[in-house]
């Protein structure tokens, strides 16, 4: 009761005059509420100090008689895209107010960027709203929706993700609300993507140690337990493997400990359950060491996060299901390490892959071709409507594009229209690279068999090489390879993610299942 008192007291403002004060009692402390609110840039025409508020900041606004543009005006110069300014005791129930710029006003789709501008640059502020506010250690924050409920939840929840779980010193848990606005629907959308996007970073991140392929599949099962009605998983044990004759996924795996899983995921939300499925498949290399073609020992322990395409794929899986999308999704992720050891598989072996096709391993640190290689032999059992498989296969696709889209390798112009699209929307892109008979010649020459699991010149062209190898397995007519390596991680290029692994690119997944479930 006492307690009680003396948080209602605390929360009562003193007015005086025009000037207002709010008393904040320690015990308040650690339950603040924060608002983040959004502010365009003038146009060219305009006078410096002309303001556009958002239709949530100019209500706040209006509500304080005009104290938040007037502090705005008095604060500085006009807020920049992205940055951000946080105004103290300025409301009695929200202690902190961030406001945040947001750049031009309807900016839309920006075609050299292949993004919707607008989208990313509410993804961008709300999420540095979001995190100024945590450094505060505010733990409930309201949120404008920009105009755009969805992408604003996307930067709030993407923005305040931090991977602490193994230390002892937490960040805030700060819990986000949707401020001024009727699109709950848009902003709980935004909320699923975003905490899909979320899982995935949580799997890359974490250590090798922990996500073994034998957790990873238990991690998935979890997640998925509340969709039990339209989800089935099989995990798929080393003498499933076997029986299924997939020799180049075992070459892989017999280096380790740790016994490999098939992750197996069905996921049938569309109400005709005999339509043919999509089909996805993640690399799922729980740690890369390189195996006998070992690699260097700087910057191994990222090799953490080389089940990326793995952890991307059922993801966006558990955020179909969550957003009970229309569309029947199986799921493959072939789960092991690659280590050397003395029983792990040596460079000039030959190996036979589950369509019979012999393979000579020349390089040991080539394995997610391999492990990949069976799974889309076994997928086409699922009759799919179209395959896509994502995998951080090769460090010649980050040379070519670094961090800022995926390649995506295809032969189907009706796929590639579908996942542009979609990363349009996203913001977290794609761009299309060539599968020139070119490279096949270059790994169909073998001495010892069909297939050289490297291009027989090296280095060059090193992402096409493995797209081109990897499309030895696929008869099927509409297929996508997308190689992520380079999107595997981020350190600033993305604003709205911190620095670490960055589950990209789930929500463009999520986004190309949901337009082909709309589209029949
Ligand atoms: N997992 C790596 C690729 C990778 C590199 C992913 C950097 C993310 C960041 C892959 O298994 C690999 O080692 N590929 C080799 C292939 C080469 C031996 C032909 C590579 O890219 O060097
Ligand atoms: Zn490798
Ligand atoms: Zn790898």
């Amino acid at each position: 009761m006492t307690m009680f008192l003396v948080r209602t007291a605390a929360r009562t403002a003193v007015r005086t005059k025009s000037c207002r004060s709010f008393c904040v009692s320690h015990t308040q402390l650690s339950d603040r509420k924060g608002l983040v609110l959004g502010v365009f840039e003038k146009k060219e025409e305009e006078d410096e100090g002309t303001l556009h508020l958002t239709e949530a900041a100019a209500g706040f606004d209006k509500s304080l008689s005009g104290k938040l543009s007037e502090l705005l005006k008095l604060s500085g110069p006009a807020l920049k895209n992205g940055k951000s300014r946080v105004f103290y005791g300025l409301h009695k129930d929200f202690p902190c107010v961030a406001v945040v710029g947001l750049g031009k006003n309807n900016a839309g789709v920006c075609r050299t960027e292949n993004w919707d501008t607008s989208k990313e640059n509410i993804r961008q502020a709300v999420s540095a709203g979001c995190r100024l506010l945590q450094d505060l250690e505010v733990s409930h924050v309201e949120v404008d929706s920009c105009g755009d409920a969805q992408s604003a939840a996307e930067g709030a929840v993407l923005g305040l993700f931090h991977y602490d779980q193994l230390k002892s010193k937490k960040k805030t848990k700060v819990t986000t609300q949707l401020h001024g606005s009727a699109d709950v629907v848009g902003w709980e959308k935004g909320i699923v993507y975003a905490e899909g996007q979320n899982l995935a970073r949580l799997l890359m991140e974490a250590p090798a140690n922990h996500i073994t392929p034998t957790a990873f599949a238990k991690t998935i099962e979890e997640k998925l337990a509340p969709h039990a009605d339209r989800v089935t998983i099989h995990k798929r044990p080393q003498a499933w493997i076997e029986e299924q004759q997939m020799g180049a996924f075992l070459s892989v795996s017999k280096g380790s400990e740790e016994p490999p899983v098939f992750l197996e995921l069905h996921y049938n939300g569309s109400p005709d359950s005999k339509q043919p499925p999509l089909l996805l498949v993640g690399k799922g290399i729980t740690f890369d060491s390189g195996g006998i073609s070992l690699k260097p020992s700087a910057s191994m322990d990222a090799m953490r996060a080389d089940m990326g395409g793995a952890a991307t794929v059922c993801a966006s899986i558990v955020t179909a299901a969550s957003l009970k999308l229309p569309v029947n999704i199986v799921g493959l992720a072939p789960l092991c390490e690659n280590m050397p050891s003395g029983k792990a598989t040596k460079p000039g072996d030959v190996v036979k892959a589950k369509n019979g096709k012999t393979i000579q391993v020349d390089n040991t640190d080539a394995e997610g071709r391999l492990i990949l290689a069976d799974a889309l032999c076994y997928g086409h059992v699922f009759n799919p409507r179209a395959i896509v498989n994502v995998a951080t296969l090769t460090g010649a696709m980050d040379v070519a594009l670094g961090s800022a889209a995926a390649g995506v390798f295809t032969n189907s112009d009706w796929l590639w229209e579908q996942l542009h699209r979609a990363s349009v929307v996203t913001g977290d892109r794609v761009w299309r690279m060539p599968l020139f008979q070119h490279y096949t010649k270059q790994v169909t020459d073998s001495q010892l068999a069909d297939l050289n699991n490297i291009g027989k010149y090296s280095r060059s062209g090193g992402a096409c090489t493995a797209a081109a190898f990897l499309r030895e397995f696929v008869k099927a007519p509409h297929w996508a390879h997308l190689d992520i390596a380079g999107v595997m991680s981020n350190k600033d290029e993305v604003p709205y993610l911190r620095k670490g692994m960055s589950g990209r690119p789930t929500r463009t997944l999520v986004e190309f299942a949901a337009g082909l479930a709309h589209n029949g």
